[in-house]
């Protein structure tokens, strides 16, 4: 590289969402942080989040928040994951309306929070701010905070890869600049500790609800240092997401208030799925409307929300700005225009596993957010679960780390090796095959004929080739693709391994799921 800068620090974050931002302004009151990020301070998917937040704000409902949860994910989360984070949401939440979030209060309830109710959970319980802007609201005042900090800001770097010395994680090497052309330089950050904070990977799949940035950076350093990655077979699919020249995320919270999914011929077909309806778990609602969709032709189906004013009593865009403005940019008006809508990529559940306070199986290496597997979400993600995560992780992880550098152990998980070089190489296939290949193949409904075409298409056939840090020209999407390719192998070989249908990994053929659900993690073999 032309230009080399080397910098020392505590503590090392990588990432500006939810989990990044916190876990940065907690570990700046104890010593000097950098936080690096591919873009800007807040880009990424926290900042399109809409529901809100899950928290147990209201009487007796810890337990019950932990109930849900663990329904949810089917059997495979962790039940102390589950209880730590569900007992951590009130005071986490509290925290974050210090820091500067105004969540909506509710006209009726005096003083109190508004609670909102999405799918599969027992009561009303998420918070939101600005309506539908929750994620906006929160992403932009830690932004804030962090920037009127001491933490060490570094946009537009790029995560190349973790430096590692004797299987301790010592720092990352970031390509600093614009995204493509223009100058460029090396940084190089040692640092007593690590916090992996890169959010996921919805890039995989041709339909998401992620932003751009979303490409796997984090979980392919973490894999080929040999961090172990856990679940990746689970991805959420978001029932609805508007089948718009931009497509945008209708919130479950408008289902949540009443809005019903109608075929092409009129008819609500989600009560033929599940009697819970609109309102039945994530996999079952986007399962059934892709089968609608699959007998209409492949044509969206309809998201009737004419009936939600009248169950508000208010109008529409009054508590969904966001997604009011974002339909009438695509010249549509909820109050009398059903939305055309599709399931698209929305969740990784699967991640770099970790312990409850995003401890890795790599010295020195933390993860936190949606690139963690802290086990909470299982085989299945409970709605507005993942901002809490993000937050309460991204906290919990700068107590921990004060606590020493050591590996964490996961004694439970099945192990299996995947080979794979050390060293990011050049994807032999192009972003929109991969992405058309997951969706076909590994997407909402799996099975094996098709796993194994995927799967071709993603293994080299001929010797791959690294790609150089130094060589500052090539594009930061060479190195995306790079790591995509990476994370998609790995979903593929576990969706491949997992025999049997459980949550978000649906098997056409091994449609029962195990009476005993086990975690199955990956690790890099040589
Ligand atoms: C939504 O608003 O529907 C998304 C909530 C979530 O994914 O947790």
């Amino acid at each position: 590289a032309e230009v080399t800068t080397d910098v020392r620090t505590d503590v090392l974050v990588v990432g500006a969402g939810v989990a990044g931002l916190t876990a940065a302004l907690e570990a700046a009151r104890g010593g000097r942080v950098v936080l690096a990020t591919k873009t800007t301070l807040g880009e990424g998917s926290t900042a399109y989040a809409q529901g809100g937040i899950a928290a147990a704000t209201g009487p007796d409902d810890v337990a019950a928040h932990v109930g849900d949860t663990l329904a949810a994910g089917a059997g495979l989360s962790s039940p102390a994951a589950a209880q730590a984070l569900c007992a951590a949401g009130p005071a986490a939440v509290r925290v974050l309306a210090e820091r500067g979030v105004a969540f909506d209060r509710s006209a009726t309830a005096g003083a109190g929070w508004a609670l909102g109710l999405e799918a599969a959970h027992s009561r009303p319980r998420i918070l939101h701010a600005g309506g539908d802007r929750t994620g906006a609201a929160v992403s932009q005042a830690l932004a804030e905070a962090v920037r009127r900090s001491d933490v060490d800001v570094r946009e537009d770097a790029f995560l190349l890869g973790l430096l590692t010395s004797d299987g301790r994680v010592t720092g990352a090497e970031f390509a600093v600049g614009p995204a493509r052309g223009g100058t460029r330089t090396l940084l190089r950050v040692h640092s007593g500790a690590v916090v992996l904070a890169t959010g996921g990977a919805g890039q995989l799949y041709s339909r998401t609800t992620n932003p751009a940035v979303a490409t796997a950076d984090g979980l392919a350093a973490a894999f080929r240092a040999g961090a172990l990655v856990a679940d990746l077979e689970f991805f959420q699919f978001h029932p609805t997401v508007a089948a718009v020249d931009t497509p945008f995320l209708v919130s479950e919270a408008v289902r949540g208030e009443g809005a019903v999914l109608r075929d092409a011929t009129g008819r609500r077909f989600a009560l033929d799925a599940d009697p819970r309806g609109e309102l039945a778990p994530r996999d079952v609602v986007a399962r059934a409307i892709a089968t609608a969709m699959a007998g209409q032709g492949g044509t969206p189906v309809l998201l009737d929300a004419t009936g939600v004013s009248a169950h508000l009593g208010r109008p529409f865009a009054e508590r969904f700005p966001g997604i009011a403005a974002l339909s009438a940019a695509a010249g549509l008006d909820p109050e009398h225009d059903p939305l055309p809508v599709t399931p698209a990529a929305h969740y990784w559940m699967g991640g770099i596993r970790t312990d409850a306070a995003g401890r890795t199986s790599l010295p020195g290496l933390w993860a936190a957010g949606e690139v963690a597997c802290t086990g909470v979400h299982g085989a299945n993600r409970l709605a507005s679960n993942s901002l809490l995560e993000a937050l309460v992780v991204g906290g919990a992880v700068v107590a921990d780390l004060a606590t020493g550098p050591g590996a964490a152990s996961f004694p439970d998980d099945e192990v299996t090796g995947f080979p794979a070089p050390d060293r990011p190489v050049a994807a032999h296939v192009g972003r929109l095959d991969l992405q058309a290949a997951l969706w076909e193949h590994a997407g909402l409904v799996r099975e094996a004929p098709g796993l194994a075409v995927a799967t071709k298409l993603l293994t080299p056939q001929e010797a791959p080739v690294e790609l150089d840090a130094d060589d500052l020209d090539v594009p930061r999407s060479t190195w995306e693709d790079a790591n995509l390719l990476l994370a998609g192998q790995l979903l593929v070989t576990a969706a491949t391994a997992r025999e049997e249908s459980l949550g978000a990994h649906f098997r056409s053929d091994h449609p029962t799921a195990p009476a005993r659900p086990r975690r199955r993690s990956l690790r890099r073999t040589p």
